[in-house]
């Protein structure tokens, strides 16, 4: 009998009624009804019922009956329609009834049921992931990745890009995240490192004449895991030649109208809102804000600057600020436990706590400020807050403005999300530009390069370079979609004298910058366009286009939060010899 398949379990259809189809695919349950066995079948389009009658060769029969959740089967028989209909399933008018069967492999019972309406723990899907991927779930992301990958290449091609793929192991340039290494057999003693990020080498690419590149590349970064993060992610990568930062911003605009178009059938309305970065961190206390919701910073440091409670006057005094945020209507949302609570938490942030003042409606306000500020700057702080009967006000003091107003920028998320503020539906793009070219790094006390040392700063701003290089911005921007940074990119350096300044100026002495980056400053010699790009965080991307909490619901196979492969079970020790062949000793 020819078991090629003819259609796909959920392709069959009532235009099918009176044609023979083959299936293959797992069952999902048999039911045996004495004279009569239906199976579900299950491959990744759906399921299809089969029904297997005991008039068949009693050999088919006696298969049937021995079938068990997970086998896998191949069936053909003549599609018919079903007396008893199932409207929850689109193949649920039809059923195969089977005359022929091949048991293919058969199954231990699974670890866990496969069903999609079933919580099982991370732990357990990630060890089993093929079988996670089964439930259906995952399986439908996983497809949708594949498509949202496809339409990323054709709109990138179609735009003229070339699609280049630049290696894995290269040489480590510690700036940044850490890097994974990985030890050279040949060179004892000498390690490759996997890249961050083919930055270096698309630049190169643009030196090399190609004018237009994009890669869907793996990069591989050596941080602590958070939902959106993993140490392997992907990234759709691109860099472009004769451009400046709106070329580049207007290709990626016109990338998401078409990606929300073929995948969503939603239109995004263009060009996105642009803020700068220093417009993002005052009002709403993040580079990243999430714009679906108001409850802007309010900052009170002008009228408190003579004030004498300390904790205010200090934070004010030594170059802080004092700032919070009105949760309008929201006083009983919140106990004093509650906002204990949020005291406690808000320390990760650096902030040291949270004080607030509440009215509940009709009733004379509270504050836990109250006895160390006048009545008229209490008077003076709920004015220009606007506070209400019904409302709360919180915040926060800090010597460092930063910290200060990150505190309340996180603070504003979390209370958003607890009174439900944010509309799950909205989807909302934000360029974040101008951001700073430099930061303070304290523990290595010597700036560092806010996003890579290749970032170009803004022309009108080279005058502050020594005298004041916090005042340099790049020709730099991010993408934030609802909250979270979904890509970033900057026009290069291209000039050889610049890029030498950019090193010298990160503290990287002239050995050293051309031990670390000579190839890129010998190519700077040779001829270098002006050039930029951007890279999205494909992981990212597909998480929000998707509606998922967490970018381990669209990788297949995803690390766990403690950077561990739980299925393979790595990473792993290797054994003497491998290390031996790889030079590597340890102590114990
Ligand atoms: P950047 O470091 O901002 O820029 O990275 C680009 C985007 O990649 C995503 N991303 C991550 N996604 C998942 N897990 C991670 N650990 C992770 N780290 C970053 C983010 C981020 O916006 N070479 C530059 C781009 C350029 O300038 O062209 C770069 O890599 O969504």
């Amino acid at each position: 009998m020819n078991l090629n398949r003819t259609k796909y379990c959920g392709e069959i259809s009532s235009r099918d009624i009176g044609k023979r189809m083959t299936v293959c695919g797992w069952v999902q349950k048999q039911r045996d009804l004495g004279k009569l066995i239906f199976v579900d079948l299950r491959d990744r389009t759906g399921i299809i019922q089969l029904v297997f009658y005991d008039k068949l060769d009693s050999k088919i029969f006696k298969d049937a009956f021995s079938l068990r959740g997970e086998f896998v089967i191949a069936v053909s028989g003549v599609v018919r329609e079903r007396s008893s209909k199932n409207h929850d399933i689109p193949t649920g008018d039809v059923e195969i009834e089977v005359d022929f069967l091949k048991i293919y492999s058969k199954a231990n019972t699974t670890p866990f049921e496969i069903s999609d309406n079933l919580n099982v723990s991370e732990e357990l899907c990630l060890k089993y992931r093929y079988l996670d991927i089964r439930r259906g779930k995952l399986l439908k992301n996983i497809v949708l990745r594949h498509k949202i990958a496809k339409i990323t290449r054709d709109y990138f091609d179609k735009n003229n890009f070339i699609e280049i793929e630049t290696p894995f192991l290269v040489r480590s340039t510690p700036e940044g995240a850490r890097d994974y290494v990985v030890p050279s057999r040949v060179f004892p003693g000498n390690f490759f490192a996997l890249p961050q990020s083919p930055q270096l080498y698309k630049q190169l690419i643009m030196i090399a004449g190609l004018d237009r590149y994009m890669q869907i590349v793996k990069c591989f970064r050596d941080e602590d895991l958070r939902s959106d993060r993993q140490p392997e992610f992907t990234q759709i990568d691109i860099e472009m030649s004769f451009v400046d930062s709106n070329d580049i911003m207007n290709i990626v605009e016109n990338f998401i109208i078409e990606l929300y178009g073929k995948v969503l059938l939603k239109d995004v309305n263009r060009p996105f809102l642009r803020l700068t970065y220093d417009e993002c961190m005052k009002r709403f206390g993040s580079d990243k804000p999430d714009l679906r919701f108001e409850m802007e910073l309010i900052y009170f440091k002008d009228f408190l600057k003579d004030t004498n409670f300390k904790v205010f006057k200090n934070a004010i005094e030594n170059g802080g600020t004092v700032c919070g945020i009105n949760a309008k209507g929201a006083s009983d949302k919140f106990s004093r436990k509650e906002i204990d609570k949020l005291s406690e938490w808000i320390k990760a942030y650096g902030a040291r706590s949270i004080f607030f003042t509440k009215s509940k409606k009709n009733a004379a306000p509270t504050s836990s400020f109250e006895k160390f500020l006048t009545n008229e700057e209490i008077d003076n702080i709920r004015k220009l807050s606007f506070f209400e009967n019904g409302d709360i006000l919180f915040l926060i003091a800090d010597e460092n403005e930063l910290t200060c107003m990150e505190s309340v920028g996180a603070l504003r998320l979390e209370i958003a999300k607890k009174l439900s503020l944010i509309d799950l539906k909205e989807q909302n793009f934000l360029w974040v530009t101008d951001f700073p070219l430099f930061e303070y790094n304290k523990e290595q006390s010597r700036f560092i390069a806010k996003h890579h040392p290749f970032t170009s700063p803004k022309d009108e701003d080279l005058k502050f370079w020594e005298s004041n290089p916090e005042k340099v911005h790049a020709k730099a921007f991010d993408l934030v979609l609802n909250g979270c940074e979904i890509g970033g990119g900057s026009i290069r350096i291209s000039d050889v004298n610049l890029q030498k300044k950019m090193f010298n100026f990160l503290s990287f002495s002239k050995e050293e910058s051309y031990k670390r980056f000579g190839f890129l400053l010998d190519a700077l010699c040779f001829g270098a366009p002006p050039h930029g790009g951007f890279a999205f965080g494909f992981d990212r991307l597909v998480m929000l286009i998707l509606g998922c909490e967490s970018i381990r619901e669209v990788i297949a196979f995803p690390k766990a939060s403690t950077s561990a492969e739980l299925m393979s079970d790595s990473p792993n020790k290797l054994d003497k010899e491998q290390l031996r062949d790889l030079s590597i000793k340890f102590d114990d």
